[in-house]
C-alpha cells in the first residue's frame, strides 16, 4: 500500500480562519482509492514553509505527496515555485494531463501553474485550490499513479507490455 503526504497550501487555512475542505477532499478520495494517508500539513504560501514539508515527506521516503493551494495567479502563489526547487527530476505530464482534462470542464484551469516533479524516491504533484479541482483532477491521474509508483520504485518490468 502506498503511503501519501498531503499539503495544503492556504494563509487562510493555516491561520485558521478557513476549514481546509480540499484537503479532506485528497484525504477521502485516497483513502477511497486504497493508498495510505501518513502525513497531513497545512502551511502558510510561504516558499520556506512548503519546501520544508515537500523535503521532510520526501526524507522519510512517502511514495506520493499531493499539495493543494498556491498554484493560481495571486501575489502570495508560490507552491509551483517551491516544488520546483526541490526537485531533482521533473514529471511534467502529470500536470499537463490535469490541465488538458481540466480545459474540459472549465477555461479557466489554464489559470493553474501546477507542476509535478520527484524528489528522491517521491512523486510530488501539485493540485489547484478548490475542493472542486482538486476532485477533478486527482480521480482523472489516480489510476495511472500505481504504475507511476512503481516505475518510480523500481520495478521497470511492470512497463513491459503484454
Ligand atoms: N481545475 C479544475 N479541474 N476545476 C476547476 O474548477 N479552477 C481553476 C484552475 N484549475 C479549476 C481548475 C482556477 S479558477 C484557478 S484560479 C486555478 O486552478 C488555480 O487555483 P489555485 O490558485 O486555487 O491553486
Amino acid at each position: 500500500m502506498y503511503k501519501v503526504a498531503v499539503l495544503t497550501v492556504s494563509d487562510k487555512g493555516y491561520e485558521g480562519k478557513r476549514e481546509d475542505l480540499s484537503g479532506k477532499k485528497i484525504i477521502e478520495i485516497i483513502e477511497n482509492n486504497g493508498y495510505k494517508l501518513e502525513k497531513y500539513d497545512i502551511v502558510a504560501d510561504e516558499k520556506d514553509q512548503i519546501k520544508e514539508k515537500l523535503i521532510e515527506y520526501s526524507n522519510a521516503n512517502i511514495e506520493l505527496i499531493l499539495t493543494t493551494g498556491g498554484t493560481g495567479f495571486s501575489k502570495r502563489d508560490v507552491t509551483p515555485e517551491a516544488t520546483l526547487e526541490v526537485a531533482d527530476r521533473l514529471a511534467l505530464g502529470i500536470s499537463d494531463a490535469i490541465r488538458n482534462y481540466s480545459m474540459t470542464i472549465t477555461k479557466r484551469a489554464m489559470l493553474s501553474r501546477a507542476v509535478s516533479v520527484i524528489r528522491k524516491n517521491s512523486l510530488i504533484v501539485n493540485l489547484p485550490g478548490s475542493p472542486k479541482a482538486v476532485e477533478e483532477g486527482l480521480v482523472y491521474i489516480l489510476d495511472v499513479m500505481d504504475h507511476a509508483l512503481a516505475i518510480l520504485e523500481g520495478d521497470a518490468s511492470e512497463c513491459a507490455r503484454k
